[in-house]
This record gives structure tokens, sequence and C-alpha cells, in this order.
């Protein structure tokens, strides 16, 4: 059975992908879809709820973001979101002008408690605006039922209607009560029961594979990483004996990686492939200094690798680990195939009939609550970024055994202390850099390696900024370093945000 589903609207917000985890978050299933799309397609898709995202534009210019005008007249439930709030009034006759001053920041707004989206909330609360037009007059039947000092109209409703407007963005943490008010929209207004859970999409989903696969074999490249890990303990789960992992080993995993990855899959029920391909990366890495160089090389020696074996094993489906992030971004919700750089066009090269993607709707922090609930160890659920090129990229200039030692036993170390402060920190890990620094050990001269500690705070991992990691912390991994990395005498800590620089080195 089909859940309860809540549409969001693309206006070209940038918060498009928090609305739906918010509305996921209060047990409602959400989908984003462009702006363009038809109110046939809406109709199919049945909502109980429609939201309209925020936006750069402006709704009185020339070609903003408009959508098909019916989505007014299907009796659902509405609730417009800044730009959308302001698209809602435009449309429906109501007037929306530049403010001439921008308003942005976190403000207190004054909230009509009488309102379906208010009635739980304080009547005086924090809201994040970020706008610079505003609505001068409302469309006929609607109430404006929150103000700020600047911002008369900072939400409104027509209740007859069911459509709701919020100037501000409920959406983040800055607005106080944000999750509140759009549980009420779902529960006050929608009438939503609430059908969306962890347990029930893993039980759709168990279904949906099983009566897909049928009782052929599928086939997935298993990384190790978040994404590929809980997609084969779904799998497992849902098509015990039908499933092969392949595991290619290239050599640039960190310090006990693959022996993690083959105790924890080796445990399921599955076959786990797992390819020494060590020799054969560096083979063709040797003499490689060139970073996107690097990065191809070892894309097309992946995909050979894994072809080989996916030949091997005459699987009819390839299973990938494509989440909603992933579609969303893909700009379509047909079948897409990720790209991603390992085995990107596989598929139809392979002769695969199908590509199996359970995770195609969750985004990454459900697919983590996933990876806990089928019995998955934290320390693979919580995994941070790792490049598929993986250390291979943190050896700056050429690639040997001996860097990739050396950098894996330092990278081990920072990695263990960091964890243990519990310091914030979303990704940090060491680069091995080319440089070597003259050093004194005892009454000895030494001349090692400089070896990087990286660590930075991001959400997005679009921009970075450096995490402040205390001094102690600092010093006792550049300390533990020093003395118990053979090949190394020096340690420094990179102080630069994203940009300029990027959060890899390479
Ligand atoms: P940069 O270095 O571009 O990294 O600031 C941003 C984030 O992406 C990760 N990263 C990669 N992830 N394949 C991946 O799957 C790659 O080739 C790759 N390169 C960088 C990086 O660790 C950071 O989290």
């Amino acid at each position: 059975m089909k859940n309860e589903t809540v549409v969001i609207i693309d206006f070209g917000g940038q918060y498009k992908e928090l609305i739906a985890r918010r509305v996921r978050e209060c047990g409602v299933y959400s989908e984003i879809r462009p702006n363009t799309i038809s109110a046939d397609e809406l109709a199919r898709i049945a909502p109980i709820g429609i939201i309209f995202t925020g936006g750069p534009d402006s709704v009185y210019a020339e070609n903003a973001p408009s959508c098909a005008p019916e989505v007014f007249k299907l009796g659902v439930p509405l609730l417009g979101i800044c730009y959308g709030m302001q698209y809602i009034c435009h449309t429906l006759g109501g007037r929306v002008a530049p403010m001439g001053k921008n308003e942005y920041g976190t403000l207190r707004a004054i909230l009509d408690g009488a309102s379906d989206l208010f009635f739980s909330c304080p009547g005086e609360q924090k809201v994040l605006m970020s706008h610079g037009d505003t609505v001068e007059s409302l469309p006929e039947g609607f109430t404006a039922t929150a103000r700020t000092e600047r911002c008369p109209v900072a939400a409104c409703e027509n209740r007859a209607l069911k459509i709701y407007g919020v100037q501000f963005h409920p959406e983040v943490e800055n607005t106080k009560n944000g999750t509140e008010i759009i549980r009420n929209f779902l529960y006050s207004v929608c009438g939503a029961r609430g059908d969306y859970s962890m347990a029930d999409y893993l039980q759709k989903q168990i279904s949906a594979v099983r009566e897909r696969v049928g009782d052929k074999q599928v086939l997935l490249g298993l990384s190790g990483g978040v994404d590929s890990s809980v997609c084969a303990a779904l799998l497992s789960k849902a098509i015990p004996g039908q499933l092969t992992c392949i595991y290619v080993d290239h050599g640039f995993m960190r310090k006990n990686e693959s022996e993690e990855i083959k105790e924890v899959f080796g445990k399921r029920k599955l076959r786990l492939v797992c390819v020494d391909a060590r020799d054969r990366f560096l083979k063709r890495l040797a003499g490689v200094t060139d970073p996107e160089e690097k990065r191809k090389i070892i894309g097309d020696e992946f995909a050979r690798v894994f072809e080989d074996e996916a030949k091997k094993c005459s699987a009819d489906f390839l299973a990938q680990g494509t989440i909603y992030p992933d579609v969303v971004e893909s700009g379509t919700h047909s079948a897409v195939i990720k790209s991603h750089h390992n085995v990107g066009g596989l598929p139809e090269k392979l002769g695969f009939k199908g590509v199996v993607e359970p995770l195609r709707g969750l985004f990454k922090d459900e697919v983590r609550k996933l990876g806990l609930s089928l019995g998955l160890p934290r320390s693979i659920v919580y995994r941070q970024p790792f490049p598929g090129p993986g250390l291979s990229i943190r050896v700056i200039g050429e690639i040997t055994e001996e860097k990739l030692d050396i950098l894996r036993e330092a990278d081990a170390i920072a990695r263990e202390e960091i964890s243990r402060s519990r310091s914030k920190a979303d990704q940090y890990f060491t680069v091995l850099t080319n440089t070597k620094s003259v050093g004194v050990m005892g009454d000895g001269r030494t001349y090692e390696y400089a070896v990087a500690l990286r660590a930075v705070q991001t959400s997005d991992f679009m921009t970075c900024e450096v995490a402040r990691l205390p001094y102690p912390l600092l010093l006792k991994i550049s300390s533990r370093i020093a003395n118990e990395v053979k090949g190394v005498n020096r340690v420094v800590y990179d102080i630069t945000p994203k940009p300029p620089a990027t959060i890899e080195w390479e």
C-alpha cells in the first residue's frame, strides 16, 4: 500500500531537502518535484498536502518560476514558504512588492495562536527571515496570521481553502518550533495519519525487491561506504542467497578497513567476493603524480576489475546504493542510474536486465537509521565520507606502498584521537605531503616526511570551515604521529577553509 505523500514543489530554494526531511521526521512521506510538474502527474501521486518552497526570484519578474494553475483547484491543502507564500498571494490576486530594505536574520515574530499552523506555539518567538519582497495586500479571503516589526504579513491563510503561507522558514533550526509548525500543517490541516517510518519502508522495500527479482541473482558493488553497506544489508535480508557483493580492494583503504568489511559482511547471507587488486592499481599508478590523472586511472581500473568479476557472476540485476538526494539532483524521478565514477554505464555494458535501488527514496540520515536497524555497526553506519580513490589522493605525488603504509598509520592515530575527544569535526584525516624536512631525534639528524592534519566542519561538504580543535588535542596527535610512525618527523595543521582550498588535497 502506498504511503500518504506530501509533494514539495521546488521553486529553486536552497532548503528544499530540509523541508522534505522535516516532513518525513513528522512521519509523513515526502517527495520533491520541480515546479514544472504537471497537474496530471500531481493527481496521479494524489498527495495529502503540497508545499511550495522558497526561491531566489521575485514573483513579479519576467520568467519567474510558476506552476500549473490547477494546483490551486485540486482541493489539496497548500503551504507556501517564503517565495512560495508570495507566489500564492500573487497568483490569487494579492500584491507583492519590494520591501526597500531586505529583512534577513533570526527575528522576533508575533504569531496568531488561532491559526491552525501556530496553535501549539508561543505567541511570540524567533523565526528566520530571508526576503527582499513582501506581501503588501492579501488576496480576498486571506488573513495575516503573523508579523514582525517590518513585515506585516509574516504568515497568512485562507482556512476555507486550506491554503497557508509563511514568509519565514519553518524548516531551519533558527526558527523556534519550526518542525511543530510543519507538523501542525500535516496533522491539523492535511489530516495526516503518519504512516511513514523506517520499519515500514524496510518491509515495503523487501516486498518490492522480492517481486522484482523473483528467483534471479543480484550483484552489488560493495565499497564499504554507508550507502552500499546498507544496501547490502537490506538485500541480504530481502533475498538471502541471491546476492553477490563484489568488494574491490584497490589498496587505498584505511587501516583495518578491508578486514572490517570482510568481518561484517562475511557473516551475512550473501556471497562476498573480495578482489585483491592492489598490485594492479599500484602498477598502473607507478610514476603518476598528477591528481586528475590518478583519479582517471583509478576510475578506469576499477571499472575493469568490476567488469571482469561481474562477468563471472552471471547475475540478472545490478544493485546500486542510489539515495534520494542523487535522484533529486539529477532532476528527474524516472529510472536514473547513478553515474558513480566507479560503475558508470555498467548496467548496459554488462547486459543486466535491470537495476535494483532499494535506498532510492531515502535521505542520508534515514539510510543511517535503516543501517542501524539492520544491525550494521556504528563504525560503518556513521562513516565519514571517504573518496572513491581513497588514500591515493591523500598521498601527494607518486604513490608507493611505503608511503601508503606511513599514511595509514598516521591517519589511524589522528582518527582515533579526534573521535575519542568528541571534538566537533565532520571530516578529519591526514595527508602525506610530498615534502621531507630536517628533524632531530635523540642525537641524530632525521630527514623524513611532513604529515598534514585536516579537520573540517561542514554540513554539505560544498564549503567548509576549519575545525577549531583544542591545542592539547593537536599536540597529542602531533606527538603520537612523530613518535609512533616511522618515516614522519613533522606534523602540520591545515587551517584553510573551502574555498579557497578544497577538503581533499588532490
Ligand atoms: P573536496 O575535496 O572536493 O571534497 O572539497 C568534498 C567532499 O567530497 C569527498 N570526495 C570524494 N568523494 N569520490 C567520492 O566519493 C571522490 O572522488 C571524492 N573526492 C572528494 C571529500 O572527501 C569531501 O568529503
